[in-house]
């Protein structure tokens, strides 16, 4: 099977030297490409920038701007048949990037702030996809409901749910605890374990509703 991932954060510059992004390690979208990796799968990594080491026979393409991700998933989304985003991707931007470096001054100072385009959303909208979308919600409250909402908005497969409101468990931690939320309203736990374990987990789960998926729409798998 060929996996397309997303993993990291973006980054949206305000100007030459500053830009907006979040605390986005992209550990959590590298340990599924090394998981897939080594089940023996094909994996396009899209990655943002982090500090990890990028897994051995990924193909990788680094991007910054959630524009630059946008445009690199959708050149490739049509060669795969599972696209994972689980990139924390920037959901605002500044509506104009200065040329030069902004100088300080006592005043108050305010950023106006453009919706970024949402790179799952615009998947999710396309009638013609013939591969499985599996998106990741990352909530501080009400997780499980937030991420069936999500699901639904954003037309997904599967839903990937997290709770990061702890210190010791989601975003930039090695250990994670997630729901799988299908969209048939089927859903499954994963308890608290190292993200490479939960990574083995989820890939194996991807494959399965893949394969079922596929064999319904009796399109050829490889
Ligand atoms: O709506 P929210 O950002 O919480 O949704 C999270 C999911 O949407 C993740 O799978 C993330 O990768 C994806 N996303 C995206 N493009 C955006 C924002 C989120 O692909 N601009």
């Amino acid at each position: 099977m060929r996996f397309l991932i997303t993993a990291g954060p973006t980054r949206e510059p305000i100007d030459p030297v500053r830009y907006i992004s979040n605390r986005s390690s992209g550990k959590m979208g590298y340990a599924i490409a090394e998981a897939a990796l080594a089940e023996r799968h094909d994996v396009t990594l899209i990655s943002g920038p982090v500090t990890l080491e990028p897994p051995r026979n990924a193909k990788l393409i680094s991007v910054s701007t959630n524009d630059e991700m946008f445009e690199a998933v959708h050149r490739h989304a049509d060669k795969c048949n599972i696209c994972v985003l689980c990139a924390a991707v920037a959901d605002y931007k500044p509506a104009h990037v200065s040329s030069t470096k902004i100088k300080k001054h006592g005043a108050k100072f305010s950023l106006e702030l453009i919706p970024t385009r949402d790179i799952l959303d615009s998947l999710g909208r396309r009638q013609d996809r013939q591969f499985v979308l599996v998106g990741f919600a990352a909530e501080t409250d009400h997780v499980e409901e937030n991420a069936a909402k999500k699901l639904r908005a954003k037309n997904c497969d599967i839903i990937v749910a997290n709770d990061v409101s702890g210190a010791d468990s989601g975003i930039e931690s090695d250990m994670n605890e997630v729901i799988i939320l299908f969209r048939d309203g089927e859903k499954t736990k994963i308890s608290r374990a190292l993200k490479k374990n939960i990574a083995r987990d989820l890939v194996k789960i991807f494959l399965d509703f893949a394969t079922k998926t596929f064999d319904k729409k009796n399109v050829m798998i490889n």
